[in-house]
């Protein structure tokens, strides 16, 4: 099954892909994860990619077509994938088309307030797991790996404005895109994150 998570930072895109992923065993595709990987291994992709990322802004589409080209490519993506923070314009949109056949386009649907909230909260593992302080209980520690948990560099409140501004210009009118093309599938994010996944499942079923 080939899926999209769309939805605005902080939606819950990855926490529920991470665990789709293992539902369905196919692999899932993070743009964002793919450049902080490579800003933290410090490659010319990810220092161009930092310039934007920290600003909030959108990497230019050329770059991520490309990249999303390269990794659909490959033996692991022929019997499905989830995509994650791709595609995020008309264009990028567009550029899949012409490379991936998509099922299903799931969108998360969580309101602004909520999403600041969420965000300043987020906290991360090196891992890949990811938590919020409101279920933390007050530890630092991965659950999974005993990893140092860490506060993403674009999760600060100023740069989060700018994310969502980003999202509402660029990235939205993409509910209006897929909906036309009889793919989308409206997921209430803002309840729970049991309830959420469950209802991921419904649709996917
Ligand atoms: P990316 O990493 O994709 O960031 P994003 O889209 O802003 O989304 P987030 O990862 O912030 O949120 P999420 O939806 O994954 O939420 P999460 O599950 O973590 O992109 C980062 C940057 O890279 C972009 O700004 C851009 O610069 C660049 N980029 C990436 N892709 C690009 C592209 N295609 N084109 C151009 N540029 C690109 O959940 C958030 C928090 O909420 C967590 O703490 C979680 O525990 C909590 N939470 C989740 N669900 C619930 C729930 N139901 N109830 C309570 N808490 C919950
Ligand atoms: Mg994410």
């Amino acid at each position: 099954m080939k899926i999209i998570f769309l939805g605005a930072p902080g939606s819950g895109k990855g926490t529920h892909a991470t665990r789709v992923k293992t539902e369905l065993g196919v692999p899932h595709i993070s743009t964002g994860d793919i450049f902080r990987e490579n800003i933290k291994g410090g490659t010319p992709l990810g220092v161009l990619a930092k310039s934007y990322i920290d600003k909030g802004a959108l990497v230019p589409d050329d770059v991520v077509i490309k990249i999303v080209e390269d990794r659909l490519a490959r033996e692991d993506c022929q019997k499905g994938f989830i995509l994650d923070g791709f595609p995020r314009t008309i264009y990028q949109a567009e550029a899949l088309k012409k490379i991936a056949k998509i099922d299903v386009v799931i969108n998360l649907v969580v309101d602004d307030e909520a999403i600041v909230k969420r965000v300043a909260g987020r906290r991360m593992c090196r891992c890949g797991e990811t938590y919020n302080v409101a279920f933390l209980n007050g530890s630092d520690t991965c659950a999974k790996c005993g990893g140092k948990l860490y506060q993403r560099d674009d999760d600060k409140e100023e740069t989060v404005k700018s994310r969502l501004d980003v999202y509402h210009k660029e990235t939205a009118p993409l509910i209006d895109y897929y909906r036309k093309e009889g793919l989308l599938k409206d997921v209430d994010g803002s309840q729970g994150i049991e309830a959420v996944y469950a209802d991921i499942l419904k649709v996917l079923k």
